[in-house]
């Protein structure tokens, strides 16, 4: 279908585009065409502009310089509804949706069904909202107010959305970064469809396993520039990887020799009305401890509980053997425990501040004065964790909304190692961060365990789950299945004991 003499004209082509944020060239001179019935994958470390293009390509931002061509027609887009008329629709990194209305009110709003005399026909709009999630295997009742929902679920709403709109191009930025695996395979019989259909898709991705299954062509972006593109079949991942970072690298987590020390936490029979039953472990000094499980499995429900986020309905923990008691995050952080969300965006930094006022926030008291915030010392400590965490941006002044995704993960994450705390709390640390900056957050993780802090980290990617965990606590439903030493460990164990099949395998022969 590729051959060179038969190759399809592009459904839409940027030729040179540059966009220039002040201090900051976020894309310059970017070619990118897009084909029909075809997957391009847009690969580039966090900050490379991928983002960027996709607000260019939906009307959100206007480029400076280059051409708009759809189906060999030059054109502008001047707003989101300019760019839905030219048949471009996008799943957007950081998600816009509303929680205070409807499902289905979120996935036709700004392009309702009317009836008659130009009202909105909600049976209509509830019936098509019904349709579509079902098309998508999503079980969301269209009626449900969107606070009502979890992450997943949102996300699965955004992506109905998009589709909700007759479009050629669908843009999907990062889209399975909050889906469970179930759901994952969804979006990618979804893909498939819309491939057969004859749209074109451009799909951001961190993960390279994603782009080789799904991609057809890939452009690879680094420091705002187009650097490479071609067709999947003709590279190796390493080659890609190399393309994005600009020099080799292999995924090797740090090596670590720290044995663990005495016990710092330990959690018993903890439970939740809903979410998890008899949860008991100990975590030791300099410790990583994973928690795998398949999203849903109430990992991160029992972190929130820990962080004094929701309340268990029994059991008990102990820091340093001294019975804790958490009803508010406030006192998690008194203690010493924090948290880093899977969500960062919403609950983790304000992004109106500067980089270094998130950073410093909590820990306040110690950069400040008598009252006075010391700005120099303020600085220095932001500086420290943000470039051990290798956060790309123009200066610690820079506001964190004006980041890219990546980058104000980053943010989140400095922050809460800033406050120096005794236990921290990482829900999925590398979500959404590229695999040269995951190996040095994996490094500064293990370099800080190696100093005395103790780390859970929940983690749905067994190759991080294998490579940081001095020792793996597998979940399933809201339960323990097991505990392993790292050693002896394999990504079978895990997917077997997380999915279930272990446990039906023993019963059975327990019987
Ligand atoms: N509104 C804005 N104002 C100022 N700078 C911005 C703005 N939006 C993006 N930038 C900057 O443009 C550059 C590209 O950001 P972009 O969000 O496109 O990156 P990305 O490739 O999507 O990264 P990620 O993988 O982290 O999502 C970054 O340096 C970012 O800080
Ligand atoms: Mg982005």
């Amino acid at each position: 279908m590729t051959d060179n003499n038969t190759t399809p004209q592009p459904v839409l082509r940027l030729n040179g585009i540059t966009k220039t944020f002040p201090g900051v060239r976020a894309l310059s001179e970017v070619d990118l065409a897009l084909y029909p019935g075809e997957v391009t994958a847009l690969i580039g470390e966090n900050g490379a502009g991928k983002s960027t293009l996709v607000k260019i390509l939906t009307g959100i931002h206007q480029p400076d310089a280059g051409q708009i061509i759809v189906d060999e027609t030059p054109t502008t887009l001047a707003d989101a509804s300019a760019a839905t008329r030219a048949g471009i629709t996008a799943i957007h990194q950081e998600t816009v949706l509303f929680d205070d209305l409807s499902v289905a009110e979120n996935i036709y709003l700004g392009h309702a069904p009317r009836g008659r005399f130009g009202l909105l026909d909600w049976a209509r709009m509830e019936e098509d909202a019904r349709e579509i999630l079902k098309r998508i295997g999503a079980a969301i009742n269209p009626r449900l107010p969107l606070r009502d929902l979890g992450i997943a679920s949102k996300h699965l709403v955004a992506i109905a959305r998009a589709l909700s709109v007759q479009a050629r191009v669908v843009v999907m930025d990062e889209p399975t970064a909050a889906l469970s695996q179930a759901e994952i395979e969804e979006l990618y019989t979804l893909i498939d469809r819309l491939k057969a259909e004859g749209k074109a898709i451009l799909f951001i991705s961190h993960k390279f396993d994603e782009v080789f299954r799904i991609a057809e062509r890939y452009t690879v972006f680094r420091d705002g520039q187009m650097v490479d593109a071609g067709m999947i079949s003709d590279v190796t991942e390493d080659q890609l990887v190399e393309k994005m970072v600009g020099r080799a690298m292999s995924a090797i987590f740090p090596v670590r020799h720290a044995t663990p020390g005495e016990t710092v936490l330990e959690v018993r029979d903890y439970s939740h009305p809903t979410e998890f039953a008899d949860i008991s472990f100990d975590l030791r000094r300099g410790e990583i401890l994973g928690f795998y499980g398949l999203v849903g499995a109430g990992r991160s429900e029992i972190m929130q509980s820990l962080f004094g986020v929701t309340k268990p309905s029994h059991g008990e923990a102990r820091l340093n053997g001294r019975a804790l008691s958490i009803r508010t995050p406030a006192d998690a952080i008194a203690e010493g425990i924090v948290y880093v969300p899977e969500d960062r965006g919403k609950q983790g930094a304000i992004t109106a501040m500067p980089i270094f006022q998130n950073v410093t926030l909590p820990s306040l008291s110690r950069t400040s004065n008598k009252g006075f915030i010391r700005m120099a010392q303020e600085f220095d400590l932001a500086r420290h964790y943000t470039e051990r965490l290798d956060l790309r941006a123009s200066a610690l002044d820079q506001t964190v909304g004006n980041l890219s995704g990546g980058n104000q993960q980053k943010v989140v994450i400095a922050k809460w190692l800033a406050t120096r705390p005794e236990v921290i709390i990482l829900d999925e640390p590398t979500k959404g961060i590229d695999v040269g900056s995951k190996a040095a957050v994996h490094d500064f993780m293990a370099e800080l365990a190696a100093e005395g802090l103790c780390v859970i980290m929940v983690s749905s990617e067994i190759p991080e789950i294998l490579g940081m965990s001095d020792r793996v606590i597998v979940m399933r439903e809201g339960r323990i299945v097991s505990q392993h030493p790292r050693d002896g460990l394999s990504p079978e164990i895990l997917v077997r004991e997380a999915a279930g099949y272990g446990a039906t395998a023993q019963k059975e022969s327990a019987a």
